[in-house]
């Protein structure tokens, strides 16, 4: 064996040391829905975590004991900052300190629908200016395959670092779903692919310290891959039963009861559910992704082309709902009161990225309408003309010519709103099984 060879060799396994006796430093970038909690889970772990976010707010926040995201707790934040296992700076010098990163940062989508790395691009040409020998790099944000080999690795071994013996890169998707109860980072199985065997193995070794099932794959491309095919398996098939909504509204049938029913077959069918357009910052815009990597190697990818303009219908949908609603009553969009019950993306969930309800208001006051809103999770948002504070509830219930669920928040009590409301157009089955007059299902 080389000289060379056996410092390599000494890389890994001393990495490899140090995560299993959680002594590595861990760097987490980008301290926002995903990396918070994966930050606090490793803390709880034991290691020593550093958070970095360009947001001095958000460090200040962390560093300060509190919480900002909802499914991270208050407690838990306050302890580990207190007992010194987190911390959160802005500032990437100590990425020279750190035997681990994940990088946790948005990949949205350009208005032309093109992935738009400048965050990934930004994270790394700062941690190049401090990557050292020893270091491992899990690359988390949803992106195309491809992007942690062809984008990633040659930005961080630019100095000359070797991947698989200087240095380790990996890919893992995220799969946090914000206001689930039952799974969380922790017990949510975690998907891991490095550039090379040892870097597979030293990211794999790394998660099973936090987290209670990891399953590693063979490649950075696999693991892309997988989170891309889990959010567009979603995605179309919400596009099919959105287009099954509109085909039974025609047809006079409840689509709710259609679905339930088919539901009970035991085996072969998954229930997905309509409503009023799809929101957050995974669903409608992680399909887009492969989309446009599929059409460079290509292949069009005409389902996610078609579920896209279909979900993307669904608030117009609404909206002619309300119209018709309102023309049975003897009124116009133009001049209604339109209140908006829900604006968060989902239910039990404070964030409005890419919410159906700012596109149902933005329609709605496009027509002319006066809306309003209520959210218990939502305290404003922001349309075009500035910001929108959510209103008293029951006062714009009564008020209002029509009422819109958008967001089926658990714990709302619907009786006194049906018995207030002129109209409602439930738009998510909130109001299951109940008949009353003045409700319109879509
Ligand atoms: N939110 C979800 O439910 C969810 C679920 C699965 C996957 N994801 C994916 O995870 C990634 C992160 O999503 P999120 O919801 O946590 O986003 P977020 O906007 O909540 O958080 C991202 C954080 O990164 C910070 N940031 C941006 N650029 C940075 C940089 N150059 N250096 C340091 N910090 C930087 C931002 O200030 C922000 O705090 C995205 O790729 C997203 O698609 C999100």
């Amino acid at each position: 064996m080389t000289t060379t060879g056996t410092a390599l060799l000494t890389s890994a396994a001393q990495l490899s040391e140090k995560i299993s006796n959680k002594t590595a430093k861990v760097g987490i970038i980008g301290l926002g829905y995903v990396g918070l909690p994966l930050a606090v889970e490793f803390a709880k772990a034991g290691f020593s975590v550093t958070g970095i976010d360009l947001i001095q707010p958000k460090v200040d926040r962390i560093n300060s004991g509190e919480s900002y995201i909802q499914d991270v707790s208050q407690e838990d934040v306050a302890s580990l900052v207190a007992e010194g296992k987190l911390r959160a700076t802005s500032d990437f010098s100590v990425v020279a300190e750190l035997d681990t990163i994940n990088i946790c940062v948005p990949t949205p989508l350009r208005k032309t629908k093109d992935p738009d790395m400048s965050f990934i691009v930004s994270a790394c040409q700062e941690i190049a200016k401090f990557v050292h020998p020893g270091m491992l790099t899990i690359l988390e944000s949803t992106t195309y395959p491809g992007t942690t080999d062809e984008l990633v690795l040659p930005m961080l071994t630019g100095s000359g670092l070797k991947v698989g013996e200087d240095l380790f890169l990996c890919f893992s998707p995220e799969r946090v779903d914000p206001g689930n109860p039952k799974f969380q980072t922790r017990n949510i199985p975690k998907v891991v692919g490095g550039v090379t065997p040892a870097c597979t193995q030293l990211g794999a070794l790394f998660y099973a310290q936090a987290l209670e099932n990891v399953v590693p794959v063979s490649s950075t491309q696999v693991a892309e891959m997988v989170k891309l095919l889990e959010n567009t398996f979603r995605m179309i098939n919400i596009g099919l039963v959105n287009e099954l909504a509109m085909m039974c509204e025609r047809m006079s049938i409840n689509i709710w009861e259609v679905i339930d029913a088919a539901a009970t077959k035991p085996f072969g069918f998954m229930p997905f559910y309509p409503g009023p357009g799809l929101g957050g910052h995974c669903i409608p815009i992680d399909p887009f992704y492969l989309s446009w990597k599929s059409k460079q190697a290509g292949i069009e990818a005409r389902f996610i082309e078609l579920a896209g303009y279909i979900n993307g219908q669904m608030p117009h949908f609404v909206v002619e709902k309300v119209q018709n609603g309102l023309n049975d009553l003897g009124k116009a969009v133009k001049g209604s009161h339109v209140h908006i019950l829900g604006v968060a993306y989902k239910r039990d969930i404070d964030d409005v990225r890419e919410s159906p309800a700012l596109d149902i208001i933005h329609l709605l006051q496009r027509r002319g309408a006066k809306v309003t809103f209520s959210d218990p999770h939502v305290p404003s948002i922001r349309i075009e003309d500035g910001i929108m504070t959510s209103t008293d509830l029951m006062e714009a219930v009564g008020q209002a010519d029509a009422t819109v669920i958008v967001t089926d928040h658990a714990n709302m009590d619907y009786k006194p709103i049906i018995e207030r409301a002129a109209l409602i157009i439930d738009t998510r089955n909130a109001l299951r099984g109940c008949n009353a007059p003045n409700i319109i299902r879509l």
